[in-house]
């Protein structure tokens, strides 16, 4: 049966349209459970033990619960809907229809998630290398992988969040995962621990089981979000600082190549507002689910001209649903001249003052000191266009 719907949704380009007649309903979006992080507790390739959930993490890479639940139940990156999967291994899989969202990297792990790590690791394996271009080369190559670790994330979650009706329905209706192989990825969903306050809180609910699916529904209602990266915890975090909760792991957006701006208005658009913001501030923004009226994306960064004149001296009126403080009634977006008292700056560390640190997806924790600098001089000495 499922086969045979994977060959026949590769055969209907327009199969969505097709079934809107029966398309799940998604529902409400509990944002706070959609972002809830697990864990993999276990090292690759080795069974869970009872003993390695109670003693603690040995690998410990972060993802959303149900980035999770579409990982290890899909593809795991080897199977079925995984890019790496081809022919009998994609077990029906339609080409190109991939969900595979592990992580682009991690810190610690992948030695070149960020542009420090990668020169020292560069620097690192060409000692001794009479090469002169051993550096570069091995830096650029190994960036480039990164790069592509992040094409592939964001491709596959535009995919999961295109597909979302048919991805819920056919997991409420029991026909994905398939049959005995579908079964069999149950085991790998027991390899992902959920913690609260830093103490193991028991294992993520699988997708044959209802409280599983529901963590599916909520986290496709909330458009998918994705954790793309993982740093490793510093020693005076405690657990459950980072990333929501969990002994290891803050987590976000990577972003390599993200070059700290000149103070002006069109660098600090172009390499900040463009690459990490619009994607959520435009009318039409596709992701996430944050559309509704009075939530902060009103804020319009489509155009640079247009998002300047929309925040100097404008004052701010988003609502958070994560925190106490919403931005509306806290003031003015930017205020020329004083970098410090602007919301739009203020937003972007990791003490927003009001709503979350954006870009919201980087988990909470703001930009990169030498990204900010350049954009409170920019405030600082007027803001001017
Ligand atoms: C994943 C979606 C997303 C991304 C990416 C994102 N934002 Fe936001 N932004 C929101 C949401 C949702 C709110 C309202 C909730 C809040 O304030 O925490 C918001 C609110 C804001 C506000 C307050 C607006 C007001 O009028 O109150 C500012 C300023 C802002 N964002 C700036 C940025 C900047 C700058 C970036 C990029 C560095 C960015 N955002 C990236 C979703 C996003």
């Amino acid at each position: 049966m499922s086969i045979r719907f994977v060959l026949a949704v590769a055969g209907l380009p327009l199969f969505l349209g097709s079934f809107t007649g029966c398309r799940a309903e998604l529902g409400e979006c509990d944002e706070a459970a959609a972002r809830q992080i697990v864990f993999r507790i276990t090292p690759a390739g080795e069974e869970p033990e009872e003993e390695t959930f109670a003693g603690g993490i040995e690998d410990g890479t972060p993802l959303y619960a149900g980035q999770a639940l579409m990982q290890v139940h899909c593809g795991d990156s080897g199977f079925c809907h995984s890019p790496a999967a081809r022919g009998s291994g994609r077990a029906g899989a339609p080409l190109g229809l991939d969900f595979d969202l592990a992580l682009a990297c991690r810190v610690g792990v992948d030695p070149c998630c960020d542009e420090a790590q990668c020169e020292a690791y560069a620097m690192q394996s060409c000692m001794g290398d009479p090469d002169p271009d051993c550096v570069q080369t091995t830096y650029d190559t190994e960036m480039a992988r990164v790069g592509a670790g992040i094409e592939r994330l964001r491709r596959n979650q535009r995919q999961t969040y295109d597909h979302r009706y048919d991805v819920l329905r056919t997991v409420e209706d029991g026909s994905m995962p398939p049959g005995a192989a579908g079964e069999g990825t149950r085991a790998f969903a027991e390899y992902y621990g959920e913690f609260e306050a830093g103490t193991f809180s028991g294992r993520i609910p699988t997708l044959d089981t209802s409280a599983g699916r529901e963590v599916l529904r909520n986290w496709l209602a909330c458009g998918s979000p994705v954790l793309e990266f993982s740093i490793p915890q510093d020693a005076d975090d405690g657990p459950g600082d980072d990333c929501g909760a969990g002994p290891i792991g803050r987590c976000g957006v990577a972003a390599p190549g993200l070059e700290p701006p000149d103070p002006t208005w069109d660098s600090i658009y172009d390499r900040v507002l463009r690459p990490l913001c619009v994607s959520c501030h435009q009318p039409d923004n596709p992701f996430w689910g944050y559309n509704d009226a009075g939530n902060g994306q009103e804020l319009d960064y489509l155009d640079a001209d247009d998002a300047l004149t929309a925040m100097v001296g404008v004052e701010a009126s988003s609502r958070s649903a994560a925190t106490d403080v919403d931005c509306a009634e806290s003031g003015t977006l930017i205020v020329a001249g004083d970098a410090e008292a602007s919301i739009f700056y203020r937003k972007m560390t990791a003490e927003p003052g009001c709503g979350e640190s954006m870009p919201l997806r980087e988990g909470g924790r703001g930009l990169p000191e030498n990204v900010l600098e350049p954009i409170r001089e920019w405030i600082n000495a007027g803001a001017m266009r």
